[in-house]
């Protein structure tokens, strides 16, 4: 028919072209002598150095790392360094408790004088108006998230461990790691390993030192200035031993971060901020039992909401070690960084978000104690949601109960005849492992309490099966070992840490969790 003729022309055409696709798509598939690629078969063939790319920074963020770091010299407080008293002793007031609502700040500080604290006053309020000036230069990307940390070589390994975690939660944000010079730089870890795995190393020295009057960074320094120079305007700072259970990137799209823009998490402990600090940055005091004290190990921020929150971060970490640590934190818990970001906020007026779940302890009993090695921290849009109630002599329990949702009449209620169930305490996200470091070539090897029993027996670090499903959805302490286990065996499938780590894999998550344990 002659409808259907060209059809069938077309028809023979496309077999045609099916055959011909096979003929030559099918010898791709047909058995080959291996031919190594041209770059395999060069000895030492050339990586991309794509750390050299990411350490780059153009001209408007050096400059304007210029005028913020010549800003932080000029508001130099002109004092002699501070000293807490008897800093390293344990204080029963640095128990954080709601219900002494009207404690007073701890008071610490040894010879501080009105002169000091005017010092301190005037330094600050210059750099609070640099920091208003110089908020509209900040330099980043407009519009993207990503994920920060920093790793110096003792903590690469425990990095990579907390990285591979991040992407078995299906995450795909990209992540900045900050090393603090080209001494620190590893090219198969920058250039290969990291780069899979969606993460660049950035050599802070590049930007740094093109200020050359700046202090060298310390310690604690080096948390805010990799948030600074990162070049996403939605962060998120993770410590290297920290990682969570779940993709945090829905963290990015809900409240609390949508509506404050600075979302810090609790440590165990009651705030020991100085009240000279309220003085010093001209703000009123925030009442000493309000809210625990942060705990920096994860941190949510918006460069573009918070910029001037971020210069003042910068300046109480420049100054930190002789003024901010001493003023802000003054307990034997963590002197450092913790208190500067909320403080920060505060002292320019802007929002910030703490979440009000309490921290848990992640560990287990051990001879009769229980050992903790690590911190759980709950999803700040399950925290904002919940509310959770400040406790008071009307609701001395710290979280809400059935018997909140009743009717207030009993009578009404028992008529009624219904039972309200109280919204579930939100579940954590984050695993900030601080005590125990999991580095896949040491965290085996000293025999630790947590691992081994005196007797040599292996064990789970974080108590039972069952109950980490119940808390966060699934056995997360297995997975970490089977990633502490990849990177571990990573370079030599044969090595000892290797062999050593799945001996203690088989063992602990082989037989032993199909048995019914006595712990
Ligand atoms: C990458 O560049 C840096 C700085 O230019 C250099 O120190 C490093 O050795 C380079 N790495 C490689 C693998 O070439
Ligand atoms: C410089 O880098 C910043 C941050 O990465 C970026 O936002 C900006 O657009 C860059 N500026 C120029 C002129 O390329
Ligand atoms: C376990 O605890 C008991 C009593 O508290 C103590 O005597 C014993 O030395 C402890 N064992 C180890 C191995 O620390
Ligand atoms: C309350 O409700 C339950 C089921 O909803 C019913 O079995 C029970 O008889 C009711 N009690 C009263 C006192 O109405």
């Amino acid at each position: 028919m002659l409808i259907n003729s060209p059809h069938c022309i077309w028809t023979v055409i496309r077999i045609g072209a099916i055959l011909l696709l096979i003929v030559t798509c099918g010898s791709y598939f047909l058995p080959h002598r291996y031919d190594a690629p041209p770059a395999l078969r060069i000895p030492s063939f050339r990586v991309a150095n794509l750390t050299e790319t990411s350490s780059t920074f153009n001209k408007t963020v050096v400059a304007f790392w210029q005028e913020l770091a010549s800003a932080i010299l000029t508001a130099q407080p002109l004092c002699e360094p501070l000293k807490v008293l008897d800093e390293s002793i344990h204080h029963p007031e640095d128990h954080f408790d709601p219900l002494e609502p009207y404690r007073k700040h701890p008071q610490r500080l040894v010879d501080f004088t009105d002169d000091d604290e005017t010092a301190l006053l005037r330094a600050h309020y210059a750099m609070r108006r640099s920091a208003l000036h110089l908020a509209p230069k900040l330099a980043f990307a407009k519009g993207t998230t990503g994920i920060v940390t920093t790793a110096d070589t003792h903590y690469m390994p425990v990095f990579l461990v907390s990285l591979r975690m991040l992407r078995r939660t299906g995450c795909n944000l990209p992540v900045e790691v900050f090393i603090d010079d080209w001494s620190k730089y590893d090219t198969t870890t920058c250039d290969i390993v990291m780069p899979s795995l969606n993460a660049r190393c950035v050599v802070l020295s590049n930007i740094y030192n093109k200020n050359k009057l700046v202090k060298k960074p310390d310690h604690y320094q080096y948390k805010i200035l990799s948030i600074l120079f990162s070049t996403f305007q939605h962060v998120l700072f993770l410590d290297s031993d920290a990682f969570p259970a779940y993709d945090p990137s829905v963290l990015f799209t809900t409240p609390p971060y949508t509506t404050h823009g600075l979302v810090t998490w609790p440590d165990f402990f009651a705030l020991t901020v100085s009240e000279h600090f309220y003085h010093i940055a001209g703000i009123p005091e925030e009442p000493a039992s309000a809210r625990f004290s942060t705990e920096s190990g994860q941190l949510l921020l918006n460069k573009d909401t918070q910029r001037e929150s971020l210069l003042m971060m910068v300046y109480y970490n420049y100054y930190g070690p002789e003024y901010y640590y001493p003023l802000l934190c003054q307990g034997s818990h963590g002197a450092g960084d913790k208190e500067t970001f909320v403080q920060a906020a505060m002292a320019v007026g802007l929002p910030w978000y703490q979440v009000r779940t309490a921290p848990g302890a992640l560990g287990r009993n051990w001879n009769g104690t229980f050992r903790g090695i690590g911190i759980a921290q709950a999803d700040p849009g399950l925290d904002y949601e919940y509310g959770l109630p400040m406790r008071s002599h009307i609701h001395p329990g710290a979280l809400w109960e059935n018997k909140d949702l009743a009717h207030p009449n009993a009578k009404i209620e028992k008529a009624l005849n219904r039972t309200r169930i109280a919204p579930r305490k939100p579940r954590p996200v984050f695993i900030h492992q601080n005590i125990l470091k999991l580095d896949p070539g040491k965290v085996l090897k000293d025999k630790n309490d947590i691992t081994f029993e005196p007797d040599g027996t292996m064990h789970r670090m974080w108590g039972s099966k069952e109950d980490m499903e119940k808390q966060l959805g699934y056995d997360v302490e297995r997975r970490l070992w089977d990633v502490i286990a990849e990177e571990g065996c990573r370079l030599d499938q044969g090595s000892e840490t290797c062999k050593e780590i799945r001996a203690y894999v088989r063992e602990v998550f082989g037989w032993m969790d199909s048995i019914d344990r006595p712990w």
